[in-house]
């Protein structure tokens, strides 16, 4: 077992350095694979080096910004440092950060907003270019150069088998017990030699514990000691206890109608409020035996998998409350018999999530009438955050819900629109669309069946005879009655808003 150093291999030992020494492994303009997802695994020391680093060269007059990919999004003290000085040139996969956002709204950084399964294939095939660096925190590394991940897999696999040079970070903060909770898969492939994925429930576990990198590669090693990001958690609102309660019913009913078993299916649930109110109706419900095949571990997942609510957790990574991290690390014997971390193009892989049958919870900006989902553009053009794995789980789900409260910004905006300003899941892949005002079950509907029940189920009082009124009208239209729309109207409601401030 470790006792002080946590780099055990005596060749790595050799190239242990502080993060300022590092730092000159990356030039300007390289693209640089980080660790990360949501907030947990990411470098903790790098990123500040590097922000100093481009400090001094912009005081000498000279840029320094590199392309950044991660798995997904990671902490202020990664993304947003890191584009506070300008040093981000262009982004991958998904970014959740202020600045960032800004910055790709204001067009001076590029961001690709990609489905978090595909980003390692697209790697792989060269459609991204060269990737020069791999930045990756890990928990430890043992003398025979087994390396143990730390709280995120993300697309850690693919970095460090791509990259020319590799930076380690080890971080003691990270639990050692998390070893032998990771399962690294290495026999994908790219088409025609691909072979089937055997993972034929949440539980099955197909690869290795360790990651493997080749010890030539690996440049520089830095010992850290910092936390993930690890945020408090906020307990469920009302509007999201009420969009829980419509899920719950509705699971419920179709248990009773025979097409949920009442162990149901492996859920996939994004992170935040929402999520966590279903997570923990769930619990009160008195579900057993369930099980989770999603991207993250949330608290409400270790708080069902405590209590028997669900017997096992598949994910890439954790997102815990300071709380749920503590009771993580003291019983971490016990979750990591019902943990597993894979690497994202796995967690989130179509062909598994297709066979498992996963239901798919995830939250949306704005749905239209028929039924077409936009989960990332506000008024159609400025960046939230990104697709994530909503697509990923969407599209190849059994079941994929859709949540939001009915109106934002105090009312000012519905989330029922006649057209959506933007489209991330089309109609053919949304099955339920949930708000605060109800459930409205689409499937085998038609597209004017549809709009029918999003309007009388969905949409918030405030808004609801203004959609009608416009269904009503595009049918009285008679362009096209498969989808009635008045082109005209379709994206008034939007532009109202950005001329007047309320929809
Ligand atoms: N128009 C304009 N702004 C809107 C809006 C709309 N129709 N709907 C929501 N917003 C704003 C809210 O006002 C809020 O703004 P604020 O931060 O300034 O207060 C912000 O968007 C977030 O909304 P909130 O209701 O708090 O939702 P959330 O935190 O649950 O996030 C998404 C909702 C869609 C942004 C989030 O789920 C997401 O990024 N999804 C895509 C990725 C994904 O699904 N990941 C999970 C997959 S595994």
């Amino acid at each position: 077992m470790f006792s002080q150093s946590r780099v055990e291999c005596p060749i790595l030992r050799k190239k242990i350095m502080s993060a300022d020494e590092a730092v000159a492994f990356l030039q300007d303009r390289d693209t640089v694979g980080m660790s990360g997802f949501t907030g947990a695994g990411y470098p903790k020391s790098i990123p500040g080096a590097l922000v100093k680093k481009a400090k001094a060269l912009q005081d000498l007059g000279q840029k320094f910004r590199i392309n950044l990919w991660t798995g997904a999004s990671t902490a202020p003290e990664l993304d947003g440092v890191l584009a506070e000085v300008d040093g981000i040139s262009m982004r991958l996969p998904y970014q959740s950060d202020p600045i960032c956002r800004q910055q790709i709204n204001q067009g001076v950084m590029d961001y690709v907003d990609m489905h978090l399964s595909e980003v390692s294939q697209y790697a792989w095939s060269g459609f991204l270019g060269k990737l020069d660096v791999a930045v990756i925190e890990v928990a430890a590394i043992h003398a025979d150069g087994r390396i143990v991940p730390s709280s995120s897999v993300g697309n850690n696999k693919t970095w460090v088998e791509q990259a020319d040079k590799v930076i380690l970070e080890v971080n003691d903060q990270q639990s050692i017990k998390l070893e032998g909770m990771h399962d690294i898969y290495y026999g994908t492939a790219l088409p025609p030699n691909r072979k089937p994925i055997m993972i034929n429930t949440p539980a099955d576990r197909i690869g290795e514990q360790y990651l493997s990198i080749p010890l030539e590669k690996i440049v520089a090693v830095v010992e850290t000691s910092a936390p993930d990001r690890n945020s408090a958690f906020t307990p469920p609102d009302e509007v999201s206890t009420q969009i829980a309660e419509h899920i719950l019913d509705f699971f419920a009913h179709e248990i009773k109608a025979g097409r949920l078993p009442k162990e149901l299916l492996p859920l996939q649930s994004g992170v935040g409020n929402i999520p966590n109110a279903v997570l923990s109706g769930l619990e009160r419900g008195g579900y057993k035996n369930l099980s989770a095949y999603t991207e993250v571990i949330q608290d409400g997942m270790l708080h069902m998998l405590k209590s028997g609510t669900l017997s096992v957790a598949s994910a890439t990574a954790f997102s815990l409350s300071p709380v749920a991290l503590a009771e993580l690390n003291e019983n971490i014997d016990f979750y990591r018999e019902k943990i597993i971390l894979r690497q994202q193009d796995i967690s989130n892989h179509p062909e598994i999530v297709r066979r498992l049958g996963i239901i798919a919870m995830n939250g949306l900006i704005e749905a239209d009438i028929y039924g077409n989902v936009n989960s990332t553009h506000i008024m159609g053009s400025r960046i939230m955050n990104g697709i994530g794995g909503s697509g990923d789980f969407a599209r190849n789900g059994s079941l994929s819900i859709f949540m939001t409260p009915s109106t934002a910004k105090n009312g000012a905006i519905s989330a029922i629109v006649p057209m959506a300003s933007h489209v991330d899941h089309t109609e053919h892949d949304v099955k339920v669309i949930v708000t605060e005002q109800g459930l409205a079950d689409l499937r085998g509907l038609s597209p004017r069946q549809r709009a029918e029940v999003v309007i009388e189920k969905c949409a918030h009082p405030m808004y609801r005879d203004r959609l009608r009124d416009y269904y009503e009208r595009a049918c009285a239209s008679k362009r096209g009655m498969h989808t009635p729309h008045i082109l005209s109207e379709a994206l008034s409601w939007h532009e109202n808003f950005e001329t007047k401030g309320e929809m």
